[in-house]
């Protein structure tokens, strides 16, 4: 394993790549799969440690799930209900996105099941999901209050419920629906802006009856109905366009630059970052769009450009949420201020990005400011220079923030390096490889 990975700004990036499957629809196509009757075939998992995480979580809990040698999953679920009491504690790793749809997947099955995670994911806030899912009859029993390592309490009777997320949250959103599956009637989640979707996309695949209803100014209602049988089907997986942010970027800041990332998801919930960049006047093309499992995927090109700073809105987070290590990138070397609103979600992630991002920009020498939810970072574009660089990023355990200032390192005056790259094992774990194939040149130091 590689531990600390140095960027130079080198030669243009240029060629065709794939990346890994999308990581959501790769959690929720396991677990959905384990609680269908029969088998479900899926091509294209993210084999990225969060998922792996889920795997092993949903074969402690009675799946039978086979990797077959053409990357073909073929997962045997127990229906509706059927899981069983694992024999172990299930220690999550890093992944919030397994805790938060386990625990609402769980408080609603007869037994008990303690989670664990990694340092990170310990210090996450759960009670985001345990508040709605007590009003369903769950309940939950933590030392640490609302966080990780926590008991979730078996229940027998499961309530449907209509709530209103007090955020924008895909997790809690999918934790209440996958509860939601277990209790009689219809249980209807609402969403202040509409958050990826993947989840209901999916349980429609399955055969659930989903019904979704525009509120008007982005928000949504959505209602499962409950006790359904689902059915194993076959799904296929696109790649992750959070991990295409990393290319791309690349691509737009390395001079005489032309990258095409082929097979990627380009569902509009997911795409707030092809918006702003198409708006800071990014050179980006999709091409050859399709749909499968009720997911929009394409190819994208993007180019060498010139950018400029832009205004990110609240409205605009939830379709980019994970992007912006990697947007504050690109803005550092637009010409002007891009100013980005609406980020305290930013600070309860893998890590509090909003200020690893400010912090690791102010030490390459981009001028930033910081609020408790905004950020505005100067482009050096309007001076005519590069970003300086040369320095080492601590990454605090967070794989976007690896990824992101790797990126910054192609393109800046001096080399910058990060102090671990294990952590992009998570989400992207042929990022190096992936990047070096398009000419970066990244240097690895072997962990000792
Ligand atoms: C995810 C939803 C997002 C995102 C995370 C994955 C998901 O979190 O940041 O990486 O798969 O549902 P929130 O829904 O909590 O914003």
């Amino acid at each position: 394993m590689f531990k600390s990975v140095q960027a130079v700004r080198g030669k243009p990036l240029c060629g065709e790549i794939t990346v890994p499957g999308d990581k959501s629809i790769s959690h929720r196509a396991l677990i959905i799969s384990s609680i269908a009757i029969g088998t479900s075939k899926i091509s294209g998992i993210l084999e990225g440690a969060d998922v792996l995480t889920t795997k092993r979580a949903m074969q402690a809990l009675g799946a039978t799930i086979e990797c077959f040698e053409d990357c073909v999953w073929s997962i045997v679920g127990r229906g509706v209900g059927g899981l069983r009491a694992p024999n172990s504690v299930l220690d999550l790793g890093n992944s919030g996105t397994t805790a938060r749809l386990l625990m609402g997947l769980l408080s609603t099955h007869n037994f008990n099941t303690i989670l664990t995670g990694d340092a990170s994911l310990c210090k996450r806030p759960m009670d985001r999901v345990i508040i709605p899912l007590r009003m369903m009859g769950g309940d939950f029993e933590s030392d640490s209050r609302y966080k990780l390592p926590l008991t979730v309490k078996g229940n027998l009777e499961t309530l449907p419920i209509n709530y209103k997320l007090p955020m924008a949250s895909a997790q809690v959103k999918s934790a209440i629906i996958l509860a939601g599956l277990n209790a009689p009637g219809s249980t209807v989640v609402s969403e202040p802006i509409a958050s990826r979707d993947h989840t209901e996309n999916l349980l429609r695949a399955f055969g659930a009856n989903i019904r979704v209803e525009e509120l008007g100014d982005g928000a949504r209602s959505i209602a499962v109905e409950g006790q359904p049988e689902l059915k194993g089907t076959e799904i296929s997986i696109p790649g992750d366009i959070s991990s295409a942010a990393f290319p791309l970027v690349a691509a737009l800041i390395v001079p005489n630059s032309k990258v095409k990332i082929v097979n990627v998801g380009i569902n509009p919930l997911r795409i707030g970052l092809i918006n702003v960049l198409s708006a800071m006047g990014g050179k980006i093309t999709i091409t050859n769009k399709r749909e499968k499992n009720g997911e929009l995927i394409g190819d994208i090109e993007a180019k060498s450009s010139s950018l400029r700073g832009v205004r990110v809105s609240a409205n605009d987070v939830p379709a980019m949420i994970d992007e912006f290590p990697i947007l504050a990138v690109a803005a550092a070397f637009a010409s002007g201020e891009t100013r980005m609103e609406g980020l305290s979600e930013l600070r309860i992630k893998e890590s509090d990005r909003l200020l690893v991002i400010a912090n690791s920009l102010t030490k390459l020498g981009i001028k930033v400011e910081i609020g408790d939810d905004w950020l505005i970072v100067s482009g050096v574009k309007d001076d005519g220079c590069l970003p300086e660089g040369g320095s080492q990023i601590s990454v605090e355990l967070d794989h976007r923030i690896a990824m992101s200032f790797l990126v910054m390192g192609l393109a800046s005056s001096k080399p910058i390096s990060i102090d671990d790259y294990r952590p992009v094992v998570t989400s992207f774990p042929n990022f190096a490889e992936k990047m070096q194939e398009l000419g970066a040149d990244l240097s690895m130091d072997l962990c000792r």
